[in-house]
Order: structure tokens, then C-alpha cells, then sequence
């Protein structure tokens, strides 16, 4: 008998965030390395953008894993208030210091389930920093295949990974895809993570302050024409399967991202790959020749196309919006 076929973006949900699910279980390293945690050079480039607002009063990491990132700010500047938001419970350890927020934002509804999150992002007295770092492309979206007579279809997938054209796809994720990714017979439509991105800096509206986004991703004029769903597991990638055993992921289209921001009242400061940020930053100097080494290595994994170098970095300033209070 057929197994069932279900739009790629619920069967990743399903997977991703149901009853016993991929996150309910997993802990982000048992399955892959992230930039933010597995090289302090990336983490010193973030600590240096926070120090570079020395008016920041708080931090929110969307997404926040396993709180090292946080945990890495708080002890460059315990005068931060910092917030995890994460879909899992607090890491037991977790620094006192750091606010954990439950929260699973929710991509059939673009809304935070909880309401946690919301708080966290627009109740600080002061300007805030907002981090999403290896977040926006772990959000589930629909995938879509386009035809020779250019008709976009939405694909449908089983449990085994076995896939099949299902409805053409609705307005707004047509309009979205004319827009933003015109070419290729794979599309994976980026509108959902365009919202959950606006909604933040909307918030942050409130009190003003910046947004960061780290993450995989691409521009228009160099979408992977075939997509860019995959699944990871236990440091391996594999043939995307909506199964709870792997972490799925597809890469973010940071430009819509970008335009989304700034349609939510954010002003782009940067937007370019680690590849391109790190070649423009100078190295730090330290006397210690083992901690130099060490330097060198992490910079060249950030440059590197094939490590970190494709991740861009997405910046937004945030002003705070008239008539709100500071
Ligand atoms: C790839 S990990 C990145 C963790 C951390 N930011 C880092 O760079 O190491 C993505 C994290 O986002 C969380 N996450 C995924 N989807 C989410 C959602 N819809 N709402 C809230 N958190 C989510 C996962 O639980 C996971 O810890």
C-alpha cells in the first residue's frame, strides 16, 4: 500500500516539532556543528557588533541551542540582560543570569505560540540586540517544483522520502517565487522565514536597537537551481527524509530576508557571506603564538567556502519607533 504524501512543509513540521519529534529530543550537537559555538572568531565578530552599540541594554537569541553563544556574550559583558527563545527546555547549567523563554515559533500561523518570545523582544527599558544565528533555515517551508510550462507545483513527500507533485502552489507563495526565486525546477519558498524575521524586528520596534542574522543562505542571482533541502545526522548529510532522526534544514533566500527587515522598519548595515566580511576585517594580535595559530585556522574556516564562509551575515539597525517609550 502507498505510504501517505503530505506538503513537504507539514511533514517537516510533523517531524521537526511533533509528539516526540526531532527538537523534543535532540540537542543541536549530537548532529551538527554550529559557526557561533564551534569557532570563537565568529563569536568574537558578534561580540565586537555588540560592543559597538554601547547603549545595548539587552540581547534575545532566537533559536538559542544550547545557550553557548549567551553564555559567551554574559561573560564579555555581564551588564546585559540576555534572553534564550527556544522550542526546548532551559540547558540544565544555563547561567542564572540568562532569561530562557519556551517558546516554538510557528510557521502555519506566523505567530510565537507561547507569547514568550513576543515579551522577550519588546519589553526591555532599552535598545536591544536581536540574534538569529543557524535559526531561520531550520524553519519549515513549502517546496515546490516548477514545470516546463512554468507552473509551480507544491511537493509532496512520504515517510520514506518518496515525493510526488501535489496543488499549484497559493498567491502569495507565487508572488514570492516570481519575485524572488524566478529560475530552477526546485524552489523552497522563503515567504514563511520572511515573516518570522519581520516579526521580530517589528518588536524590536518597540525598543529600538539591532538585528542580526547569521545563517546559510543565498541571493537571487545565484539560487541553487535544484534546491537546497537536506537532513543532517550525527554530523552526516543525508537525502531529506521528514523523519525525527534528522535535523532538516534548506538555505535561507537572505535577500528576501533582508527586504522583509526593511519593510518592518529595519535599515540594512550589511548584508555579504563570512567569506567576504572576513577578508575585510583585520586579524586580532595576540603575542601568544599557539592563540595565534588557533586565530588563523578559525579565520580560514570562516573564509572558507566549504566550512563557514558561505553563512552570510545579515545586520539591521532597528530604530525605535515614535512614540514608544525607550
Ligand atoms: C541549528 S540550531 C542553532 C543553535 C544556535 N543558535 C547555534 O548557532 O549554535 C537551531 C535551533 O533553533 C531551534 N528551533 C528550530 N525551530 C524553531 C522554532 N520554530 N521555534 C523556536 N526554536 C526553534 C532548535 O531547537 C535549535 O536549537
Amino acid at each position: 500500500m502507498p505510504s501517505l504524501c503530505k506538503p513537504w512543509r507539514d511533514a517537516w513540521v510533523e517531524s521537526a516539532y511533533g509528539v516526540a519529534g526531532h527538537w523534543q529530543n535532540s540537542w543541536p550537537a549530537q548532529h551538527f556543528r554550529t559557526a557561533a559555538t564551534s569557532t570563537s572568531a565568529l563569536a568574537a565578530m558578534i561580540m565586537a557588533t555588540l560592543s559597538s552599540r554601547p547603549d545595548l541594554r539587552a540581547v534575545v537569541e532566537l533559536g538559542a541551542g544550547d545557550g553557548a553563544l549567551l553564555t559567551a556574550i554574559h561573560q564579555a559583558n555581564p551588564e546585559l540582560s540576555l534572553y534564550g527563545v527556544e522550542l526546548r527546555e532551559r540547558p540544565v547549567g544555563l547561567d542564572a543570569a540568562i532569561s530562557w523563554c519556551r517558546d516554538l515559533w510557528d510557521v502555519r500561523t506566523d505567530t510565537w505560540t507561547s507569547g514568550e518570545a513576543a515579551q522577550a523582544l519588546s519589553s526591555s527599558d532599552g535598545p536591544t540586540a536581536l540574534l538569529a544565528v543557524e535559526w531561520l533555515d531550520d524553519l519549515p517551508c513549502v517546496v515546490a517544483e516548477r514545470r516546463e510550462d512554468l507552473d509551480l507545483l507544491e511537493v509532496h513527500v512520504d515517510c520514506h522520502g518518496a515525493e510526488r507533485l501535489g496543488r499549484p502552489l497559493g498567491l502569495e507563495e507565487s508572488q514570492w517565487t516570481t519575485r524572488w526565486w524566478p529560475y530552477g525546477s526546485r524552489v523552497e519558498v522563503g515567504l514563511g522565514r520572511d515573516r518570522a524575521w519581520a516579526d521580530a524586528v517589528r518588536r524590536l520596534r518597540r525598543c529600538g536597537g539591532l538585528a542580526l542574522m547569521i545563517d546559510y543562505g543565498h541571493r537571487r542571482p545565484a539560487r541553487p537551481v535544484d534546491g537546497s533541502l537536506s537532513g543532517y545526522a550525527r554530523g552526516r548529510q543525508l537525502v531529506p527524509v521528514p523523519d525525527k532522526s534528522m535535523n532538516l534544514t534548506a538555505h535561507v533566500a537572505v535577500d528576501a530576508v533582508r527586504d522583509a527587515g526593511e519593510q518592518a522598519g529595519g535599515r540594512t548595515v550589511v548584508l555579504a557571506q563570512l567569506v567576504e566580511l572576513v577578508a575585510t576585517t583585520a586579524p586580532a594580535t595576540t603575542p601568544d603564538p599557539l592563540a595565534a595559530l588557533v586565530q588563523r585556522s578559525q579565520r580560514a574556516a570562516l573564509s572558507s567556502p566549504r566550512v563557514w564562509g558561505q553563512q552570510y551575515w545579515l545586520q539591521q539597525e532597528v530604530p525605535r519607533s515614535d512614540g514608544e517609550r525607550a
